[in-house]
């Protein structure tokens, strides 16, 4: 197995995972674990690894570098098994080595491991290690992604390796996102932040502002998932500015589930409206949980760069179409609406007597930070001609108030 060189003495030694397909509610075409050697003059160093079962992918990569019993120093950015899974094999490989992370980090990772035999070196932010010729700092990342999380930042050639922050999820054979194209790139990062980020957005504005107060120049990201960013390093960084201050498309997304179809008619004649008033609307039925726009994970950065949301579901024994309460109960953690500019919605669906999905529904699109802008648009059974006539001008009406936001 092959290493990828990313800069003089910084080598790409991650792992591909080809078969994941999904990952903590998210389903993706795969991922990366990736980690990266750091070759100084004096010491080598390890920054992150991989997915339990990916031992041999971190290990054989290195080899391609030095031996793997050479490293001196392993770095752990974070303590999710996808970044520190391979750390028992290689403490073992290698007794005594120190391994720099957090004090939250030391405490997840005696959570996870028996880590009795494990030589921890605390580190805080501004911490500073010298491998000769080549200078490691550490800034501390509360919460991006868990509380132990830290960036390490490469100062010589000014390369920050932020674990998940920045990072997509795909499994390719690019390294690089100029390798991969720069829109495919974004658009996967998008789908990342969509469905991990997003809730942390205060964070990830407040770190951006201290790593801009500190000076700390980035030519490149090396992120722990996907491709590297060498040449658009500033394009994501805005990205992430943007979609953390909550900027979005005049776009609408509607988000539903159907049970004969009354509901799907529905939402088809709102998003008529909406295309009759110019304003971009995607529709995505949740159906299968697979292919794309069906599942929560797949809607997420629809979700983000939309003005509005609508959510339908049909009443099921006086509860919530099962589909759409899993999409409403991921979109409550995430809570979209709260990113710092209004996100307009309501709520539809047809009935049998009772609107219960519809109020359910109203009050999960609160607790997601959405404006709800009325109590919902619902029909008995089946929708008549004078129903989807209303609902087609509930649409324009909505498209006009996503133009003028
Ligand atoms: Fe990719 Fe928070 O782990």
């Amino acid at each position: 197995m092959k290493s990828i060189e990313i800069v003089n003495g910084v080598y790409w030694v991650g792992a591909i995972d080809w078969d994941l397909r999904d990952y903590h509610g998210y389903t993706l075409p795969g991922t990366t674990y990736n980690a990266y050697l750091v070759v100084g003059d004096d010491k080598i160093a390890l920054i992150d690894s991989a997915y339990p079962g990916f031992d041999d992918q971190i290990i054989e990569r290195v080899r391609s570098v030095v031996d793997p019993k050479e490293i001196d120093v392993l770095i752990g950015n974070h303590v999710e098994v996808d970044h520190s899974g391979t750390l028992p094999a290689l403490t073992k490989m290698l007794p005594g080595v120190p391994i720099y992370c957090t004090a939250n980090g030391k405490t997840g990772f005696q959570k996870h491991y028996d880590t009795k035999d494990w030589n921890f070196h605390v580190v805080k932010s501004g911490d500073t290690l010298d491998l000769g010729g080549k200078t490691l700092a550490f800034l501390e990342a509360p919460l991006l992604h868990w509380p132990d999380s830290m960036f390490t930042y490469y100062a010589e050639e000014k390369i920050l390796f932020p674990n998940d922050a920045f990072g997509q999820h795909i499994a390719s054979s690019e390294r690089f996102d100029d390798e991969l194209g720069r829109d495919v790139a974004l658009k996967e990062a998008q789908k990342f932040y969509g469905n991990l980020i997003t809730p942390l957005a205060p964070r990830v504005l407040k770190k951006l502002e201290e790593v801009g107060s500190l000076g700390i120049v980035i030519n490149m990201i090396a992120p722990s998932h996907g491709v590297i960013w060498r040449s658009y390093a500033s394009d994501i960084v805005n990205a992430y500015l943007n979609w953390s201050k909550g900027a979005s498309k005049d776009k609408v997304t509607i988000v539903y589930d159907s049970m004969h179809g009354s509901t799907g008619t529905l939402a088809k004649a709102f998003a008529e409206g909406i295309m009759e008033e110019g304003v971009e609307v995607k529709v995505c039925l949740l159906k299968d949980g697979k292919s794309e726009g069906t599942h929560r994970s797949n809607i997420m950065a629809d979700v983000l760069d939309s003005k509005a949301l609508l959510v339908g579901s049909p009443n099921l024994q006086n509860q919530l179409y099962p589909t759409v309460a899993d999409f409403l109960s991921y979109l409550k953690g995430l809570k979209p609406g709260k990113l710092g500019k209004k996100k307009l919605g309501f709520a539809f669906g047809s009935h049998g007597g009772s609107v219960v999905a519809i109020k359910l529904i109203s009050a999960d699109l609160k607790a997601a930070g959405i404006d709800v802008i009325n109590d919902g648009f619902g029909v008995q059974y089946r929708p008549e001609s004078a129903d989807l006539e209303r609902a087609t001008e509930l649409g324009r009406d909505l498209a006009r108030r996503v133009k003028a936001l």
